[in-house]
Formats: structure tokens, C-alpha cells, sequence
């Protein structure tokens, strides 16, 4: 099932949203892939794409934790690190994974398991961080900033 944005999961109407909604378009990819030769490769590329852009938003997400002494940031980080590992494990799943069928069975396993995984995590754990987003912000806009720029020297 497509995860679509709804209003209750906004926390700061600034990058972590951003961000969120970066990722739900990522996760989303995985279930638009079609069954085919391909297939594999495509849903190899969408976990790598997932683990590089979800490493840089746990990372964006800690930092502003710590910059605020966000008091449920160890519990938080767990999750994070939680998701890269059950990401990994995916990839090395997907490696082995030879017959169509049990790809099918891999692909509909792994939607479900991110979807609800990123529901349930901006739902239960990202909103707590809802009280500390006004001190966030001006780190925010500082971090913003500075990935632009680094951005732009990349370009
Ligand atoms: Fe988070």
C-alpha cells in the first residue's frame, strides 16, 4: 500500500518533514517496482537509495537531538540504527533471493515491514521531538544551509 502524507505526522513544517517526505517517496518506490528480469536489481538500488538518504536523515534528525538535549535521543538513535540494520539484512536477503516467487514473497514482506516501520516510527517516536522543535529551528536552518553548500561545491 502506498504510504501517503497526512497532516498528523507534521513535527517541524521544516527539514525533518522535508525529509519525511523524502522517504516516504523512496519507500514508495519500492512497491511501484513491476515483477520482471530487472526487478531484482531495481529493488537492490531503491534499499541502497533508502540507506544512504536514511543514514543522512538519522544523522540530520541526532544532531538537532543532541544540539537541544532532546532527553529521549539514546532510546531514538536505537530505532534508527535498528531500521539500518534490518535495511542491510534486506540487501543480503535480497542477494540470495533466486526464484520469482520467493522474490514476490521478499518484496510484499519488505513494503509492509517499511511501511509500517516509518508510520509507526514518525507517529510514536518522531512526534515526541514535537516539543523541542522551536529550539531546533535555528540549528535547522544552520544544518540547511551548510548541506546546500556542500551540495553546491558537489555540482
Ligand atoms: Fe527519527
Amino acid at each position: 500500500m502506498t504510504i501517503k502524507w497526512r497532516e498528523g505526522m507534521t513535527v517541524d513544517y521544516g527539514p525533518i518533514d522535508q525529509d519525511h517526505h523524502t522517504l516516504i517517496a523512496i519507500i514508495n518506490k519500492f512497491e511501484a517496482v513491476k515483477p520482471g528480469p530487472d526487478a531484482p536489481a531495481r529493488l537492490a538500488e531503491v534499499i541502497s537509495e533508502l540507506e544512504r538518504y536514511g543514514e543522512a536523515h538519522f544523522g540530520r534528525e541526532e544532531t538537532l537531538q543532541r544540539l537541544v538535549a532532546f532527553p529521549l535521543a539514546a532510546e531514538h538513535s536505537q530505532q534508527h540504527r535498528h531500521l539500518m540494520r534490518s535495511l542491510a539484512e534486506a540487501r543480503a536477503e535480497l542477494a540470495r533471493t533466486a526464484s520469482a516467487k520467493d522474490l514476490a514473497t521478499f518484496r510484499e514482506h519488505m513494503c509492509g515491514f517499511l511501511n509500517d516501520w516509518l508510520i509507526d516510527h514518525i507517529i510514536k517516536t518522531d512526534l515526541l521531538m514535537k516539543p523541542y522543535v522551536k529550539a531546533m529551528a535555528p540549528h535547522a536552518e544552520l544544518l540547511g544551509n551548510l548541506h546546500a553548500a556542500v551540495r553546491a561545491m558537489a555540482e
